[in-house]
């Protein structure tokens, strides 16, 4: 099936993005059936972040629902930019553990006790923890109250914070519980990369790595031939990955906001990347990471499949290597991995869903590829991933 036949303008004639560039600054509009709202991309943003929400919001009572680590570096910066606004710090730890029903619970119990209403507002300050924890209480306290994002990770200023989704996990797995609900505002202020720890970095590189390789043959040869200034974020390169990033994401978000379709191209690399998550007890690699693993994977499976030639399979895996960091693969059984893709949320009945590559900048979906093919491939990507440890050691 290509998903690409299911985004045809004429069905979203309400939906559209513009990307206006000025200097250091970038403006995405995502417009979708239901909302409507920009993505400012802009180094030093969050000093000026209560007179943008006021432009967006009004004059709200704020909930900042921060991630502690990430408090401790910017609270004085955040403080300067609200100054004028009526707000309430919660800053609390947001790692993925607490990622859970009972977080959302001491939250809006927080908010409630600290006299939060109807027309109050949430800011969540942090990485995809934060986003999809605080998304998630501004979904559910009063049935529903407006929020803004301001991404702190990479991995989230490139793709949590847009788009919407929102939730917990279960014991049982990942993002199980959750809602939809789009944020009115988000602020994506580059400088706040400077305190993020390297490998972090790197996980999130990936997912820009990711939107060339399913929509941008330009943005993935810029990370094919700028990897010094992307590994040393370089202004331009941190710029030029932020908005590009969004701008695809916020373009598929926009023609399929629920994930009925072309959405789900997003998944590149993620089939094998969650089964490897699960297999390791999501504790070895980052997310952004097990999505390199996959999207190698997934390139010599689209070869296999007589989709992608060798050539652009080798250029897709050496720009995830040159950007990886793969510990901890070296006992792993490529079966067990393949088994578990049958059982990922985003199978049918069972029957793996895999997008796969037919050149850089174009993927389609299919259902259930042979499973032979699916072993040789994830065992091709663990020889790869662990080829680059080797090296490194
Ligand atoms: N909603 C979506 O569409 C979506 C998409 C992708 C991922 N996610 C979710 O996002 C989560 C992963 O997000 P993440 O990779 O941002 O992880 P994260 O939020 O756990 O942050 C990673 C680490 O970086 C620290 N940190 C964050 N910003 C920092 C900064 N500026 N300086 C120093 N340290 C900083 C955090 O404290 C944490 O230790 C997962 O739970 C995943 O499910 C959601
Ligand atoms: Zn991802």
């Amino acid at each position: 099936m290509r998903l690409r036949a299911r985004a045809a303008p004429g069905r979203h004639r309400l939906q559209q993005v513009h990307m206006v560039q000025k200097g250091l600054m970038a403006l995405v509009s995502v417009e979708t059936l239901g909302s409507r709202y920009d993505v400012r991309i802009e180094a030093g943003l969050i000093g000026s972040a209560g007179s943008l929400i006021r432009e967006t919001l009004g004059d709200r009572r704020l909930f900042v629902i921060a991630d502690e680590t990430v408090w401790t570096h910017y609270e004085s910066r955040l403080a300067e930019g609200l100054q004028g606004c009526d707000w309430v710090a919660l800053p609390s730890p947001l790692d993925e553990p607490r990622k859970r029903m009972s977080t959302v619970e001491r939250l809006c119990s927080d908010m409630h006790a600290a006299g939060a209403d109807r027309g109050s507002a949430v800011v969540a300050v942090g990485g995809g923890v934060a986003g999809d924890v605080a998304g998630f209480v501004a979904a559910s306290y009063m049935r529903g109250i407006d929020f803004v994002q301001v991404p702190t990770t990479l991995l989230a200023q490139v793709d949590a914070s847009v788009g919407g989704k929102t939730g917990v996990n279960l014991s049982s797995g990942k993002n199980l519980v959750g809602a939809f609900h789009q944020p009115r505002l988000v602020l994506v202020d580059p400088d706040t990369l400077v305190s993020l720890p390297d490998r972090e970095y790197l996980a999130g590189v990936q997912e820009v790595v990711k939107h060339g390789i399913i929509r941008s043959p330009e943005l993935f040869a810029y990370m094919e031939t700028r990897a010094a200034m992307v590994r040393a974020r370089a202004g331009e390169a941190v710029e030029k990955m932020i908005s590009e990033s969004v701008r695809i994401k916020a373009a598929v978000v926009c023609a399929d906001e629920r994930e009925s379709g072309l959405r789900r191209i997003l998944n590149f690399g993620h089939t094998l990347g969650h089964a490897l998550e699960a297999e390791t007890g999501y504790s070895t690699l980052l997310h952004g990471e097990a999505v390199g693993f996959g999207m190698v994977a997934a390139a010599r499976l689209s070869e296999l499949r007589g989709r992608l030639g060798s050539r652009d399979r080798a250029r897709i895996e050496a720009v995830v290597l040159s950007y990886g960091s793969f510990a901890g693969l070296e006992s792993l059984d490529a079966r067990n991995i393949a088994a578990r893709t049958a059982g990922d949320k985003k199978a049918v009945g069972g029957r793996a869903r895999f997008v796969l590559a037919d050149s850089i900048g174009s993927v389609s979906e299919e259902l259930d590829p042979p499973a032979e093919q699916v072993i040789a491939a994830t065992e091709h990507a663990l020889a790869a991933c662990g080829a680059v440890e080797s090296a490194a050691v």
